[in-house]
């Protein structure tokens, strides 16, 4: 029987060609590495998306419930976002291309 999982965020990074090739699944390895040295490995499932018709702007990566689409990730920008999701922090600010409609908030408590 499915149990419900425990998740309160889903961090997707396009995989898609051009996001590929420019190092994205190196940056959900890197992201997944961060993230099972923390205590909160269950709060967040990061996994693979294909393309999402952003490719000039990639590596993209989407972060849910809150709706936000991020562009031009790198490892900096990848281990800086695990910290703020996890903390409560506006994440990556600067990096985000798209925000879906009516879903402004926050994680203002982390996890
Ligand atoms: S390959 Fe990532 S947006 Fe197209």
């Amino acid at each position: 029987m499915f149990s419900q999982p425990s998740w309160k965020f889903h961090l997707f990074f396009c995989t898609g060609n051009k996001c590929l090739g420019k190092g994205s699944e190196d940056l959900k390895l890197l992201a997944q590495n961060k993230l099972s040295q923390t205590t909160h490995a269950g709060d967040l499932l990061i996994t693979k998306s294909g393309c999402l018709d952003l490719c000039d702007y990639g590596p993209i990566a989407l972060l849910y419930p809150e709706g936000k689409w991020f562009s031009s990730m790198d490892e900096k920008s990848t281990s800086a976002m695990i910290d703020q999701i996890l903390t409560g922090q506006d994440v990556l600010p600067r990096n985000i291309i798209y925000q879906i409609p009516g879903k402004d908030g926050l994680n203002k408590n982390g996890v």
